[in-house]
């Protein structure tokens, strides 16, 4: 990550207009493996420039010669000179998300022994999706990553890859990694606890098993794996908590990256607090993203949801929110919360400044994210004059509002966006610390905010 930066918030009038966002994060580490390991030639369009896609190109980069120029070019783009692609903002998102490559692939089998080890940044969903790609590659491989990726549990992935025939070891249970990939037979693999990471590791892994490789899920988790495999013709079968796929080699992915609705989310929680209206544009609408949506709702924001187009089996369309919301508590169930997983600290900030207490339960997982997010989420809101405690595992945010004073990101992208979103409806002005960590995800965040008339600004 680059240079300290504080994001200091003014409270004001509505944040309110229309925009879009950077594209999608998970679908574009997605698109990128499956691109660079394609047979044939894939046009992707409007990556987002954020640092973790940037690690899933590089890995790929080193992996896959045939694709490394155009990879390598992309990721080196500061964003600054980035082309237009069609786009109609020339400002904000667009610098963040306006790209088209060309990646070449010659197949899978055409990967090479990266030259160096293979550095995933911040990135979880790098490390495991490269594991279970890795996991067939008949070479080892070192995948290493920051300190806060090295804190992060690995072993429920290289557990099921070693269950397949991969060789696979942990440092003590983290990173680094390294895999030495081999001939691989199907498994039945029930994740737990459920991670659309770890599913989509071992489904890579069984598209070059013998055998059929079935992953069950007992709570759904986010589908992109699943519909990019139905789009490129993969002999894939889905049904409610089972997938199972067979070996296959895909054809390349063509399609622009929709915008990301867990980007999206910090903007209509944003307006939601200050009372704006807002419409963001050609952004994600898979459901499977789209639970902290129907939160929202619960908790009294006006939202709705239009589906335009499909791109690569992925639903695209407008979101907006009607300003003027009178936020109110609400009760996330443990069951709810694999849905909500990237959302919990926005639906935090919303709660915040909502009437009454709102309960978010079992949400231990939160504590494996990019920082511990379930107790980052209460030192922040705390910090900003909210009341807010753990119990267990829970997170329990009291409501009425905040004041406003200083909160730290702790390095985490979604933290420092929460807190930015919640200070803006505070009493008086705040600051917020690690506020550089939103590059990772969304890089254009506080350019957008301001142009929507946020007060934010950084130093
Ligand atoms: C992601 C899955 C989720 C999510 C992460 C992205 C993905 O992680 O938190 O930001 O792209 O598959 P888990 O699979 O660990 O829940």
């Amino acid at each position: 990550m680059s240079r300290p930066v504080a994001f200091e918030i003014t409270p004001g009038g509505p944040v309110a207009g229309r925009t879009a966002v950077p594209g999608d994060k998970s679908i574009a580490h997605r698109w990128l493996l499956f691109a660079a390991t394609a047979e044939g030639t894939s046009h992707l369009e409007d990556l987002p420039l954020s640092l973790d896609v940037r690690s899933t190109a590089l890995a790929m980069a080193a992996l896959s010669p045939k694709a490394r120029p155009a990879l390598e070019l992309w990721a080196s783009n500061d964003g600054a000179t980035v082309e237009g692609g069609g786009s109609t903002w020339n400002e904000g998102p667009a610098e963040g998300s306006m790209s088209r490559i060309e990646v070449e692939g010659e197949g899978r089998s055409a990967l090479v022994a990266p030259a160096a080890t293979l550095d995933c940044g911040n990135s979880g969903t790098s490390m495991r999706l490269l594991a279970g790609l890795l996991a067939a590659a008949p070479f080892p491989t070192v995948l290493t990553g920051d300190e806060s990726l090295s804190a992060r549990p690995m072993e429920r992935v290289a557990a099921p890859l070693r269950a397949m025939g991969a060789l696979v070891s942990t440092t003590d249970g983290h990173a680094p990694v390294t895999i030495e990939g081999g001939r691989l037979s199907g498994i039945e693999h029930a994740t737990s606890p459920p991670s659309a990471q770890v599913k989509t590791a071992v489904l890579l892994a069984g598209l070059a098993a013998d055998g059929a490789t079935t992953v069950l899920e007992t709570v759904p988790t986010r589908d992109h794996t699943e519909r990019l495999l139905v789009a490129l013709g993969a002999p894939v079968t889905v049904q409610e908590g089972r997938v199972a796929v067979t070996a296959f080699q895909h054809g390349p992915v063509d399609g622009r990256v929709p915008g990301d609705p867990s980007s999206a989310a910090f903007l209509l929680a944003a307006a939601a607090v200050t009372g704006g209206p807002i419409t963001i544009e050609e952004v994600g609408c898979n459901p499977t993203r789209l639970a902290f949506v129907d939160v929202a709702r619960r908790m009294g924001a006006d939202i709705r949801v239009e589906i335009e187009t499909e791109v690569m089996g992925e639903p695209v369309g407008t979101i907006a929110l009607d300003g003027g919301s009178r936020l109110v508590g609400t009760r996330i169930e443990a069951d709810e919360v694999p849905l909500v997983i990237d959302e919990i600290p926005v639906l935090a900030a919303l709660a915040a400044h909502a009437r009454g207490e709102t309960r978010i339960e079992g949400a231990a997982e939160l504590r494996t994210k990019e920082s511990d997010r379930l107790a980052g989420t209460v030192s922040g809101l705390r910090g900003l004059g909210a009341h807010a405690g753990e119990e267990g595992d829970d997170l329990v945010i009291a409501g009425g509002g905040l004041g406003g004073g200083r909160a730290d990101a702790l390095g985490d992208h979604r933290l420092a966006m929460a807190f930015a979103v919640a200070a803006l409806a505070g009493a008086g002005p705040s600051v917020i610390t690690g506020a550089e960590a939103a590059a990772v995800s969304f890089p254009t965040f506080p350019a957008v905010l301001a142009r929507l008339g946020a007060g934010i600004g950084e130093r």
